[in-house]
């Protein structure tokens, strides 16, 4: 099958390659010139385990190419539309800016038959105006709705082997046969047994949204059982994997710490409150005002502990953090937990240096007034507190008694309940974290 793939950013770049690599012809197309020159040369310009490969892999069979001309759309069948959808600046709605740009730089290339196939995160209701464009155009095409799950750190498995299919469909015979050759694309996977839910646009436009947003409830959940074991002296840990072994509560998302970040889950449910808001039903996602406040207060909790276990200040404090990605396997530095707490620190006096095995380069761009070094040695070397706030597997794996010798003062905080204490404390350190004692 010959496919397209419009926006080749996180979710493009990964799509396309994977569409490559189940064997159809596929061509990314992006605005972005530099994004096309580096993918095109095998090289992706963010971290995901198994991607350099992978591109490289399909670039070699010559199934894959990428290029800036929406041109190049004309030759395909399905297309696919992977753009980003940012928070829009000073608000809380999703800009779709790229979406509609896409859709537009798409309409003039599409032939009888075509298949537009919605990827990106959208508020409830762009899909229907979407299909409006791409008819007003081309009245033979069709759109579907196919949401994507993928978490960056596992991109290409959820890619390649998602746990489920979702295609939202018009009801009619364009929609069913969009549905049919969406089959044939996914083919190896749906032979595989994986699920698929058959529904309507809107049903599938909210099906993503609903997705991120129970997440993001289950971890401010645990967070705020967290703040209830802080003041009893209770252990949030064991209290996870008590009700986490209820399969009907289940234990996966339950990890108590510093909380969500990301360039999903924060914006995702703020924008699902946003478009509530516009349908007239905000009162149905109050609670997720809740979560996301319940989330933030994590990171002022985090340096509220920072300076508990500095004996009152941080100020002129040597502080050592570990980890700047949002999350372990990735570079990415979008809403990161971790940079936001060290930015918070720093303002408050706090002589605060960070490392991160992966993430230095994109978190400098970022935060361009904080001090970066380059391994996690650099870091401690002469702190007074560490804080842990990314689990990188090398961070599990450091050895108490060699870090002991290179800080001021072995005091570490485990932002994100990773470490096992015994083993720290025995090593002569005070071990603190964020909802057990
Ligand atoms: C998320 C969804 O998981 C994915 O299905 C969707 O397609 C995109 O958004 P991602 O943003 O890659 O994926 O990261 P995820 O693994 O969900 O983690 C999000 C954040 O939650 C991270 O900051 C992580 O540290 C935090 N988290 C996760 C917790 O604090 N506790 C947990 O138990 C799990």
């Amino acid at each position: 099958m010959r496919i397209s793939v419009f926006g080749c950013g996180y979710l493009g770049a990964v799509h396309a390659a994977c569409m490559a690599k189940l064997g159809h012809e596929v061509v990314g197309i992006d605005v972005v010139e530099h994004q096309v020159a580096s993918l095109s040369r095998g090289e992706a310009p963010f971290y995901e385990p198994g991607l350099p490969e992978l591109l490289r892999e399909a670039l070699d069979t010559g199934r894959l190419t990428f290029t800036s001309s929406a041109a190049a759309a004309a030759d395909a069948e399905v297309h696919f539309v992977c753009v980003g959808t940012p928070q829009k600046k000073g608000e809380n709605g999703a800009d779709l800016t790229y979406v509609h740009a896409a859709i537009a730089d798409l309409a003039p290339h599409l032939k009888p038959g075509d298949v537009v196939v919605g990827k990106s995160t959208v508020p409830v209701g762009t899909a229907e105006l979407l299909l409006e464009t791409i008819r007003a155009t081309q009245p033979e095409a069709t759109l579907i709705w196919n949401p994507e799950f993928l978490r960056e750190g596992h991109a290409v498995k959820d890619t390649l082997h998602p746990d489920r299919f979702v295609y939202g469909t018009t009801p009619d015979e364009a929609g069913a046969s969009a549905a049919a050759r969406l089959d044939e694309v996914y083919a190896q996977a749906l032979g595989e047994g994986t699920p698929k839910i058959e529904t309507d646009l809107a049903t599938a436009q909210l099906v993503k949204v609903a997705a991120n947003s129970f997440l993001a409830t289950k971890i401010s959940f645990i967070n705020a059982m967290a703040e209830l074991c802080e003041k009893t002296g209770a252990d949030v840990t064991s209290l996870a994997d008590a009700i986490g072994l209820d399969d009907r509560i289940g234990r996966k998302f339950l990890n108590a710490g510093l909380g969500f970040g990301g360039g999903c889950l924060p914006k995702d449910i703020r924008a699902f409150m946003a478009r509530a808001g516009e349908l007239g039903a905000d009162q149905a996602l109050t609670f997720l005002r809740e979560v996301d406040a319940i989330n933030m207060r994590r990171r002022v909790r985090m340096v509220d502990l920072a300076r508990e276990v500095c004996g009152g200040s941080i100020v002129g404090r040597q502080i050592a953090v570990l980890g700047a990605a949002f999350k372990p396997e990735s570079d990415d530095v979008r809403d990161s937990p971790a940079l936001s707490v060290s930015a918070q620190m720093q303002l408050q006096g706090a002589q605060v240096r960070v490392t991160d095995p992966r993430a230095i380069e994109n978190a400098r761009k970022k935060w361009p007034d904080l001090t970066f070094v380059e391994t996690v040695e650099e870091a401690v070397a002469d702190a007074e507190v560490v804080l842990l706030l990314t689990e990188w597997r090398e961070y599990l794996d450091l050895e108490p008694q060699v870090i002991a010798k290179l800080v001021e003062v072995p005091r570490i905080v485990d932002g994100r309940n990773c470490l096992q204490p015994e083993q720290w404390r025995a090593a002569g350190w005070t071990y603190r974290a964020l909802g057990r004692q």
